[in-house]
């Protein structure tokens, strides 16, 4: 794919970390159907490009999303012949909740700025997400017509207690990095000046873990919420064999012969020496 013919986003890659931005500053980078179509096609070639082992959602200038555009989105949509809208809707929520909630490899929201509305479908599809104190995030839905649609609803009862789910969908009140974090909907808020090093480090982290293993450990967390217990027990042994078959490291027996025989590690501190990192 040739990011420097795309002009609503933009990719930059630095040591086995994509960052791939909505760039659309001058309009809060809200997502327009251009948007939309970019980050979808964006997002399936990232997921099978080697140079990419962690993708950092991110965005361009003082904002990370304003949510969608609610000229091009709402007005302009509203009159057009129900199949254009039916093959918008699968690019809009195809790539922020098909695809990136589980995507094959770790992925972090770096949220700078605003995040409103159907940002928080993108945000809660991350595995991580980490945002600047003066980060602003707000489920505005209620303050112009319509309810956190498309997913939001459900992403929001899915994530926050039942208590904010609730004030802060019926509110639509704005609130901040610290708040964020404090309820949970995202794991660490810092200085702004801070937010790139602290996202590296994680991602940095994540990058130290055998991919099939952690592949598969994060499609469990999100897959077994909604299972019951037969469910899970069933889905979690296959993802195990899956695990086995994938993982070209071995990963299994290279963890227990390096802590039991050669006891040049442990496991409850750190990741196994992995041979492919050496
Ligand atoms: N859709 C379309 N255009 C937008 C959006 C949006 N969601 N957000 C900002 N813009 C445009 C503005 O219309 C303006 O365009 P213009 O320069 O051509 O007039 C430009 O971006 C800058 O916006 P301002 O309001 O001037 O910027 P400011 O920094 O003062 O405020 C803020 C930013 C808070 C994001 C404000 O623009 C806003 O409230 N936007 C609407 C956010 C929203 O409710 N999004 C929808 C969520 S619901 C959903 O996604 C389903």
């Amino acid at each position: 794919m040739d990011f420097d013919k795309c002009e609503n986003i933009k990719v930059e890659k630095e040591d086995g970390i994509t960052f791939l931005s909505i760039n659309r500053p001058e309009k809060r980078n809200a997502m327009s159907p251009a948007v939309h179509q970019e980050m979808f096609d964006a997002l399936a070639y990232l997921e099978a490009d080697d140079e990419t082992e962690v993708l950092v959602i991110a965005g361009v200038g003082e904002s990370w999303s304003a949510g969608q555009d609610l000229r091009e989105f709402f007005r302009e949509y509203e009159n057009r012949p129900p199949v254009d809208t039916k093959r918008y809707m699968e690019t809009n929520e195809g790539w922020r909740q098909h695809r990136l909630s589980m995507y094959d490899k770790p992925t972090i929201a770096m949220v700078n700025g605003y995040c409103i509305g159907g940002a928080f479908t993108q945000l809660c599809s991350c595995d991580f997400a980490i945002a600047s104190d003066d980060a602003t995030f707000s489920l505005s839905e209620i303050n112009w017509g319509i309810l956190p649609g498309g997913v939001v609803t459900w992403t929001i009862a899915n994530t926050l207690n039942p208590r904010d789910a609730m004030y802060y969908c019926c509110t639509g009140e704005a609130f901040d990095g610290k708040k964020a974090e404090a309820m949970g909907l995202i794991n660490k808020s810092v200085p702004a000046d801070q937010l790139k090093a602290e996202v590296v480090k994680l991602a940095n982290e994540m990058r130290k873990k055998n991919p099939e293993v952690l592949r598969a450990t994060k499609q469990a967390v999100r897959r077994v919420r909604g299972m019951d217990y037969f469910q899970a027990l069933d889905y979690l042994a296959a993802k195990m064999s899956e695990i086995r078959m994938r993982d070209k490291e071995d990963s299994f027996h290279q963890g227990l012969t390096q802590f039991l025989d050669e006891k040049s590690y442990r496991p409850s501190f750190e990741p196994f020496k992995r041979p492919a990192a050496e």
